[in-house]
C-alpha cells in the first residue's frame, strides 16, 4: 500500500498534468484534492495536447481509477465540456471515473459573483480566473452549498433555487454592471447535471480507506501552486483552497501518517498569472524570453504569464510546509540560451538580509538578493540521459539542490510524456 502526494511549489502551472501522466502507470488511483476548473492541467503524448481541468490526470492510462475528491469544486457545465473533449478517446469514463458525494458544486451564479467581486475590488482585483472558485469555497464554509450528494434528494431544484436567489441578491448588492441571463445559464447547468449523473458518485473517503486496505497505490494530485495557498500562499492574491499538502489529507480524508512520498514540482524559472507580489519578476528581455520559450500563457483564460528567475527563499518556504521528499524541476529546456542566470538566494527586507518568506514580499518591502550561475546554450528537448545533460545544467542542479536539502529526481526538457528525464 503506497500513498504518495505530487503538488507544485510555486504559482501554479508548474507542469503537473504532465508528471501526474508521467507517473500514473505506477499507481492504482489518482486522486485530485482540491481546486476546481481554474486549473488546467496540460498533458501531452503521441502528438496530442490535451487540458484537464477537473478530471485527474491518469485519465488516460488503461488500469487506473480516477477520483475527484471532497475537496474539489465542480462545474457541471465545464465538466460536461471536459467529458466531451474526451470521446474521441474512447474511455471507459463510468467504470474509471469516479467523484465524491461531498464534492461542492459550482453554480452559474457563482461564477457571477466572482465577476461582480472582482469588478467591485478594480484595481485591487486578485485577477481570478472567474471560474466561481471563490464563491463557492465562500459558500462551503459558510455551510449554504450545494454538494454533488444533494443531485440525489428529491428536493435538490429546491436546493438550488434558495441559494441561487439568495446569490442574485449578494451581485444587486455589489451594484457593478454585470450582465447576465439566468434562465439560459440554469438551462445549461441542469443539462450539465443529468450528464453528471451518469457517472458513479461515492463516498471517496471509505472507498480510499477500503483501497489501502486492499493495498492499492494511490498517488494524490494537487492543482494550482503552494503559493497560491489560501493560509501560506501570497494573501490575499491566492486561491481559496489548501494547494499544499494538508490539503490532500482534507480533500480526500486521508489521514497524513499514510502519506509516504511528497513530490514537489517546480519550474526551472518562476512565472505567475493574476495579480499579486512576485519578487523575481523580470521585467525585461530576460522574462520576454522565458515567456516565449516557454509558451507562457494561461491553459485556462489564455492570459501571458509573468516570467521571473528561481526563487530559492520562496522555494524552500514550499518545500518546509508541504514536507517534499523528492523534487522534480520542469521547463528545463527553456532556459538554453542564456548566458547567464540569476537564482535568488535571499531577501532584503526592510534593510535586512533574511532567508525565509515573510509575512509579506510585496516590492516595497523585499528586493531579492540573487546570484549568477552560468547558463547553458544545448538544445535539451532531444536529450533522454542525464549524463548528457550540459555541465552547467548539472551545476544549476546540483545549485538548487546543495540550498534547499531535497534531492531533484525528474528533470522534465519538453511537454511530451517522453523528454522526462530521471536522475
Ligand atoms: P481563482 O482561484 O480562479 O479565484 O484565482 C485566484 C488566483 O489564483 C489568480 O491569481 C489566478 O490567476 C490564480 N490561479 C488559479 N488557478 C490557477 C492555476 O491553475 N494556475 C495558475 N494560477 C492559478
Amino acid at each position: 500500500m503506497t500513498v504518495d502526494l505530487l503538488l507544485g511549489l510555486q504559482w501554479g502551472d508548474e507542469g503537473k498534468g504532465k508528471i501526474v501522466d508521467v507517473l500514473t502507470s505506477q499507481y492504482d488511483i489518482i486522486a485530485r484534492f482540491q481546486g476546481g476548473p481554474n486549473a488546467g492541467h496540460t498533458l501531452e503524448f503521441d502528438g496530442i495536447k490535451h487540458v484537464l481541468r477537473t478530471i485527474p490526470s491518469g485519465i488516460f492510462h488503461q488500469n487506473n481509477i480516477n477520483i475527484i475528491g471532497n475537496g474539489v469544486v465542480i462545474d457541471p457545465v465545464v465538466f460536461k465540456s471536459e467529458i466531451d473533449g474526451l470521446a474521441k478517446f474512447n474511455l471507459d469514463l463510468q467504470s474509471k471515473l469516479i467523484i465524491s458525494r461531498k464534492a461542492h458544486l459550482i453554480l452559474p451564479t457563482h461564477r457571477l459573483l466572482d465577476a461582480a467581486s472582482e469588478t467591485a475590488k478594480g484595481k485591487a482585483k486578485i485577477g481570478s480566473t472567474l471560474k466561481g472558485i471563490g464563491p463557492t469555497y465562500m459558500d462551503k464554509t459558510g455551510r449554504n452549498g450545494l454538494r454533488v450528494g444533494d443531485i440525489e434528494l428529491a428536493d435538490f431544484k429546491e436546493r438550488y433555487r434558495a441559494l441561487a436567489d439568495k446569490h442574485e441578491a449578494m451581485i444587486a448588492f455589489y451594484d457593478v454592471n454585470i450582465q447576465y441571463n439566468l434562465p439560459e445559464l440554469e438551462k445549461e447547468f441542469f443539462e450539465a447535471i443529468e450528464d453528471l449523473k451518469k457517472l458513479s458518485f461515492i463516498d471517496s473517503e471509505e472507498y480510499l480507506a477500503q483501497a489501502q486496505k486492499k493495498g492499492k497505490s494511490i498517488l494524490c494530485e494537487g492543482a494550482q501552486g503552494s503559493l497560491l495557498d489560501v493560509d501560506f500562499g501570497t494573501y490575499p492574491f491566492v486561491t481559496s483552497s489548501n494547494t499544499t499538502a494538508a490539503g490532500a489529507c482534507t480533500g480526500l480524508g486521508i489521514a497524513p501518517n499514510k502519506i509516504k512520498e511528497v513530490y514537489g514540482i517546480f519550474k526551472a524559472y518562476t512565472t505567475r498569472v493574476g495579480s499579486g507580489p512576485f519578487p523575481t519578476e523580470d521585467f525585461g528581455a530576460a522574462g520576454d524570453m522565458m515567456a516565449k520559450t516557454g509558451n507562457e500563457f494561461g491553459s485556462v483564460t489564455g492570459r501571458k504569464r509573468r516570467c521571473g528567475w528561481l526563487d530559492l527563499v520562496a522555494l524552500k518556504y514550499a518545500i518546509q510546509i508541504n514536507g517534499v521528499t523528492q523534487l522534480m524541476m520542469m521547463k528545463a529546456d527553456v532556459l538554453s540560451g542564456f548566458d547567464t542566470l540569476k537564482v535568488c538566494t535571499a531577501y532584503n527586507y526592510k534593510g535586512e538580509v533574511i532567508h525565509h518568506l515573510p509575512y509579506n514580499i510585496e516590492e516595497e518591502n523585499v528586493t531579492p538578493i540573487y546570484t549568477e550561475l552560468r547558463g547553458w546554450q544545448a538544445d535539451l528537448t532531444g536529450m533522454t540521459s542525464y549524463d548528457s545533460l550540459p555541465l552547467a545544467l548539472k551545476d544549476y542542479i546540483e545549485f538548487i539542490e546543495r540550498a534547499v536539502g531535497v534531492p531533484i529526481k525528474i528533470v522534465s526538457v519538453g511537454p511530451d510524456r517522453k523528454q522526462t528525464i530521471m536522475k
